[in-house]
C-alpha cells in the first residue's frame, strides 16, 4: 500500500515539485490548496510528468470545519508536508494581519487535526530568513535566530516555535522544519515552475522575464556591500533538489530515524553566489545579454548568507546535485515554455 501524504500548497511552486518527487518515490500525495497563488491545471501537468494525477481538494486551511471534513474523508493519511503559505516579503509589510492570520492559523489548524486524528508526522517549509544576517558563514542550524525583518519572516519563526512546542507537549507528534535557502529553477520537463503574480519580487523570475522582454531591465539592488563584487550573496538551489529533500525528510519521520521529535535542517548548496554572478549564469545559459542597472539597496536585504548543509547531507542523506547553470537553464526553459503558450 502506498503511503498517503497530504501536501498543502501542492499546486504551488515548491509544492508541485515536491508532489512530483513523492510520486516518483512511490508515495501517494494528496493536495489541499486554495489556489491563491497557483492554478488547478498544475495537477494535469504533474500527471504529464509522472503518469499519475494527484487528488486535489480546493479549500482554505484556515477553515477548520472543511479541514476536519477532509481529514475524516481521507482517514489514511500518514504524514503532512505543509508548504502552503503567503510568502512575499514586501506584501507582508503592507498586510501583516493577513500574513499572521493565514500562515499561523493554517498551521495551528493542521496541528490540531493531526493530534485529533492521530497523524504523527509533519514536514514544514521554513526559510533561512530566520537567521537574519548571521555572524558566522556558512550558517549552521545552531546559529542564533535574529529578530525578523518582515512579518513574513516573523511568521516562519513563530511557526517553528509553535511546531517545536507542540512536539514537546505531545510525544506522538514528530516534525522537521526545512530551512530553505533560495530555491530557483523549474522541473526539467518545463511543465511546472514558478508563476509569480504581477511583477516578481525574487531575482530569478525577474531575470528570466527581463531576458524574455517582459521587463525593461533588471535592477541590481546595491553594489556597495562588503562582498567581492559588491552585490549581495545568496545560496541558490535547484527546486528539484529542494523537492527531493522533502521526500528524505518524510522517510526519516515515517521510518522513525529522527533523533529528536523536532528537527531542523538547512537546505542549500553550501555555495554563495552574488547577484552579478547570477546574471552571468543567466547570460551563459540563455545566450542573451541581459539589460541591467545598479540601483540603491533594497530595504531589509541581508548582505550575504549561504548554508552549511553538512547536517542535512549527513542526517538526511541528501545533497544538491544541480549546478547554478543547470538550475538557471531550467528557469529559462520554463519561462520560454510558459510565455510561448506551449502549456
Ligand atoms: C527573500 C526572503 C526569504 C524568502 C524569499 C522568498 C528576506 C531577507 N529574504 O529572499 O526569506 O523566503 O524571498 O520569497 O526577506 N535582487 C535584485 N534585483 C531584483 C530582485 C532581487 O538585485 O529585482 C537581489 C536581492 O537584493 C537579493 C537577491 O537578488 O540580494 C535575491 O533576492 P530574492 O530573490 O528576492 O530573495 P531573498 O531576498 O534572498
Amino acid at each position: 500500500m502506498k503511503k498517503k501524504i497530504l501536501v498543502t500548497g501542492g499546486t504551488g511552486y515548491i509544492g508541485s515539485h515536491t508532489t512530483v518527487e513523492l510520486i516518483e518515490e512511490g508515495f501517494e500525495p494528496i493536495i489541499v490548496d486554495n489556489l491563491y497563488n497557483s492554478e488547478a491545471v498544475v495537477v494535469d501537468r504533474i500527471q504529464k510528468i509522472t503518469g499519475v494525477k494527484p487528488h486535489l481538494e480546493v479549500f482554505d486551511l484556515c477553515d477548520r470545519e472543511k479541514l476536519d471534513r477532509f481529514i475524516q474523508k481521507h482517514n489514511d493519511i500518514s504524514a503532512v508536508i505543509h508548504v502552503a503559505a503567503y510568502k512575499a516579503v514586501g506584501e507582508s509589510v503592507n498586510k501583516p494581519l493577513e500574513y499572521y492570520r493565514n500562515n499561523l492559523l493554517s498551521l495551528i489548524n493542521l496541528l490540531e487535526v493531526m493530534k485529533r486524528y492521530g497523524i504523527p508526522d509533519l514536514v514544514f517549509s521554513s526559510s533561512c530568513t530566520v537567521y537574519g544576517q548571521p555572524e558566522k558563514l556558512p550558517v549552521t542550524e545552531d546559529a542564533p535566530l535574529q529578530s525578523a525583518t518582515s512579518p513574513y519572516g516573523n511568521t516562519k519563526q513563530i511557526c517553528e516555535s509553535i511546531i517545536r512546542d507542540t512536539t514537546v507537549s505531545d510525544k506522538n507528534i514528530k516534525a522537521i522544519s526545512l530551512r530553505y535557502f533560495n530555491p530557483i529553477g523549474a522541473h526539467p520537463s518545463a511543465l511546472i515552475g514558478e508563476l509569480p503574480r504581477g511583477v516578481p519580487e525574487n531575482l530569478v523570475p525577474f531575470l528570466t522575464q527581463t531576458g524574455y522582454g517582459i521587463r525593461e531591465e533588471l535592477k541590481v539592488f546595491g553594489n556597495d556591500y562588503n562582498t567581492p563584487d559588491g552585490s549581495c550573496i545568496r545560496d541558490y538551489l535547484h527546486v528539484v533538489d529542494l523537492a527531493k529533500a522533502h521526500v528524505f525528510a518524510i522517510k526519516r519521520l515515517i521510518e522513525g530515524k529522527n533523533k529528536t521529535n523536532y528537527e531542523v535542517f538547512n537546505l542549500g548548496t553550501g555555495k554563495g553566489v552574488s547577484v552579478l554572478e547570477a546574471i552571468k549564469s543567466f547570460e551563459r545559459v540563455s545566450g542573451i545579454k541581459l539589460k541591467y542597472k545598479i540601483v540603491g539597496r533594497r530595504a531589509g536585504d541581508i548582505e550575504k548568507i549561504w548554508a552549511n548543509p553538512s547536517y542535512a547531507n549527513k542526517e538526511l542523506g541528501w545533497k544538491t546535485l544541480s549546478s547554478l547553470d543547470e538550475a538557471m537553464k531550467t528557469a529559462w526553459d520554463w519561462e520560454k515554455m510558459f510565455r510561448n503558450n506551449k502549456l
